[in-house]
This record gives C-alpha cells, structure tokens and sequence, in this order.
C-alpha cells in the first residue's frame, strides 16, 4: 500500500482489504517530490508521521517502508521517461503537467523494491489506477491491482490528507463536490452531456470552487464522453479549488 502519508480511513480501509488478503502487508511513506507540479503544494503536504504510524499499527501492518529521498533518488541518477500514453495530458495530466512521470517514476521504484504480490490502490485517485496499471503491464509487474471504494465523511467529503488544511469555512463548502457527482448521476441519460457538464462546472464556482474541470469520461480509457449510448461504462470526475486548495472526487456512474 504505498502512500505519502497523512493517513486516514481512507488509507487504512485499503491496509483492512490488505490484511483480510494477505499473510504479510507492506506499506510505505514517501512524500514524493517528483510528483508535486507545485512548489507550494509540496511544501505545506502535511506530515503527521506519529500518528500514521499508530494507525498502520493499530490497523496490523506488517511493515512500514518509510525511505529517504537519497534512497528513492539517488543523488546523480537522472530520471527516466515513462510512456504513458495520452493518459498523461488529460484531466489531471493536463492541469498537473508532470504529474503522472512522477507517480509512475516513484511506484516502479517502490514495486521493484517490495516486490508485492498485491498491490492496493484507491479509487480516489481513479486516473492515477489507470496509470499505474499501465505501468505494470509494461514493466512486466505480476502483481494484482486491487482498487478499493471512496471512503466519504459522513457529509459525503472525500477522505483526503489534504483536508487537513481545510480551514472551517472550506471545510463547511468542500462537500459540495460530492453532492455535484450525486446531481450528474442523477440527471445522467442517454443523450448530450455537455448540459450537465456545465451545470455542474457553473454552480462549483458559483460556490466559490475555482473548477479546472467536470467531465464524464468512458471508465475504461478517460475518453471524454459528449454523449452517452446508454450503455458505454461511464464515469464522472472533478478537480475543484477552494483558495488554494485542490480537491478531487470521481462517482461511477454506469
Ligand atoms: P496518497 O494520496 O497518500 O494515497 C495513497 C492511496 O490511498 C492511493 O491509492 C489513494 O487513491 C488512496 N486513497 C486516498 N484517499 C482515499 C479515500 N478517501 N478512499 C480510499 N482510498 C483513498 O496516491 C498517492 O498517495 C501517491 O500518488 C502514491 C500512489 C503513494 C505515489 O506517490
């Protein structure tokens, strides 16, 4: 289960899927700085380590990875580029250019270090599953992905170790983005999406969001979806601001 710490449910429901699975459970800590397009985002990403480590022991892990950056990159190794596809300029690749070269960079260095037989990710970070999936079919990992469910505040937030820095008023608006994806599924039918989409775009920042985007893609390739067939697996995803924090959230739809 890699992460980069701040823990929450969220993290610690995928260590109970990891347990309930597996006879030894691995989990590692890095914050990684090759996936941080901002500066700022970096440097404020919160560190709680003393008490990521009580959850990961209260919730049985076996082992935490927790490296040095020295140990990740070492000094003098130059990075290498990974193929991505076009997953790496849409959505996420678009607004965090960089991204996705960091993520993959840093989990195929943490798989060929763990070398697990399981590998537990979250739903949350939908695009980056696809990402890593990817990865793994090209570096020839035989690891099994296994994706886990958004786990919600009981207000619908997504669980996120940026919500730490949510002050009371953010705090009180950031559900918002989840009662949106529950609005577009809602309303989702054959036909023309682009109405819903701007719906939903409209009243985020109505709501003070600064939206970089709404969109429902097709599940299986990110692929915007303009219209649906009533049958194509569909997915809806947002990343919205509030000041200067970024949030993102995903719903199935279909
Ligand atoms: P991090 O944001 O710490 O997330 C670690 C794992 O927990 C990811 O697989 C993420 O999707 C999952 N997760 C986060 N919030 C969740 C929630 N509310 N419900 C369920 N799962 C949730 O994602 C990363 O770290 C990094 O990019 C990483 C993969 C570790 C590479 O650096």
């Amino acid at each position: 289960m890699p992460t980069m710490g701040a823990l929450h449910q969220g993290h610690i429901s995928l260590m109970d899927a990891c347990k309930r699975e597996n006879t030894v459970c691995v989990a590692s800590i890095f914050i990684n700085p090759a996936q941080f397009n901002n500066a700022r985002d970096f440097q404020k990403y919160p560190v709680t380590i003393e008490s990521d480590i009580d959850m990961l022991e209260a919730a049985g892990c076996d082992i935490l990875f927790l490296p040095s950056t020295d140990e990740i990159y070492p000094p003098g190794i130059n990075a290498i580029n990974y193929n991505i596809g076009p997953l790496e300029t849409m959505l996420e690749g678009k607004f965090r250019p960089g991204h996705f070269q960091g993520v993959a960079r840093v989990v195929d260095k943490l798989l060929s270090i763990v070398l697990p037989d399981n590998l537990y990710l979250g739903q949350k970070d939908y695009q980056q599953c696809m990402v890593i999936s990817k990865l793994m079919k090209d570096k020839n990992y035989i690891a099994s992905i296994h994706i886990c469910p958004i786990v919600r505040e009981t207000d619908g937030l997504a669980m996120s170790s940026r919500n730490m820095r949510l002050n009371e008023m953010e705090r009180k608006v950031a559900p918002a983005i989840y009662k949106i994806l529950l609005n577009i599924k809602q309303n989702f039918k054959p036909g023309d999406l682009d109405a819903i989409k701007k719906e939903a775009a409209t009243s985020l920042n109505q709501l003070g969001f600064k939206t970089d985007y709404v969109e429902i893609v097709n599940a299986d390739t990110l692929s915007t979806l303009n219209e649906w067939d009533g049958k194509t697996k569909a997915v809806a995803l947002v990343a919205a601001y509030i000041n200067e924090i970024r949030l993102i959230d995903n719903l199935i739809l279909k």
